[in-house]
C-alpha cells in the first residue's frame, strides 16, 4: 500500500484533561510517524476555511465556537494507508456510535466535543495540511522502524 499523509486535530479540551499523550501514544503505537505538530489556538479565519463544507448546516456556529474557543494541537501524520488507518483509529464521528477501543469511543463525550478531526480523503488532507501548516513546519526524516511497520 502506499505511503500517504494525513492531518487530525486534537481538538479544544483534550488539553485540558491531559489526554494529549494518551492520544498521540496511539498514533506512534499504530505506526503513524509525525511530520509536524503544533499547540494553536485556531484563528477564526482557519476554522473557517477548514469547515468551509459545513457552512449552512445547524451545527456550524456552534462547531467553530467550540474549535476556537480553547487550544488544540494539529498535527501531519504519514505511514501506508494513513487517511484510512487514521479514520479507523479515531472511530465514528458521534462518539455514542464509536466502538471501544477507538479514540472517540473511549474519550469522546458529544458529537461535537469528539475528540479528533481526521481528514476523510487524500485530497482533505493535502488541502488542511496546507491550511494549518507552513512547509518549513513539516520534517522529512529517514524511517529507522520503516522495517518493522
Ligand atoms: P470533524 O471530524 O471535525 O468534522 C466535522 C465536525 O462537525 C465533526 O467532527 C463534529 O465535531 C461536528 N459535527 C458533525 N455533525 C454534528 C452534529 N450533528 N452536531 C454537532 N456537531 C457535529
Amino acid at each position: 500500500m502506499a505511503i500517504e499523509r494525513t492531518f487530525t486535530i486534537i481538538k479544544p479540551g483534550v488539553l485540558q484533561r491531559r489526554l494529549i499523550g494518551e492520544i498521540i501514544s496511539r498514533f506512534e503505537t499504530k505506526g503513524f510517524r509525525i511530520l509536524g505538530m503544533k499547540t494553536m489556538r485556531i484563528p477564526l479565519v482557519v476554522a473557517e476555511k477548514h469547515y468551509a463544507e459545513h457552512i449552512g448546516k445547524s451545527f456550524y456556529d456552534s462547531l467553530l465556537t467550540y474549535m476556537t474557543s480553547d487550544p488544540a494541537v494539529v498535527l501531519v501524520l504519514e505511514r501506508e494507508n494513513a487517511v484510512e488507518s487514521l479514520r479507523k483509529l479515531a472511530g465514528s464521528t458521534n462518539p455514542d456510535n464509536a466502538e471501544p477501543g477507538t479514540i472517540r469511543g473511549d474519550f469522546g463525550v458529544t458529537t461535537k466535543i469528539n475528540i479528533i478531526h481526521a481528514s476523510d480523503s487524500l485530497e482533505s488532507a493535502v488541502k488542511e495540511i496546507d491550511i494549518f501548516f507552513d512547509r518549513n513546519e513539516i520534517i522529512i526524516y529517514s524511517d529507522s522502524l520503516k522495517e518493522w511497520y
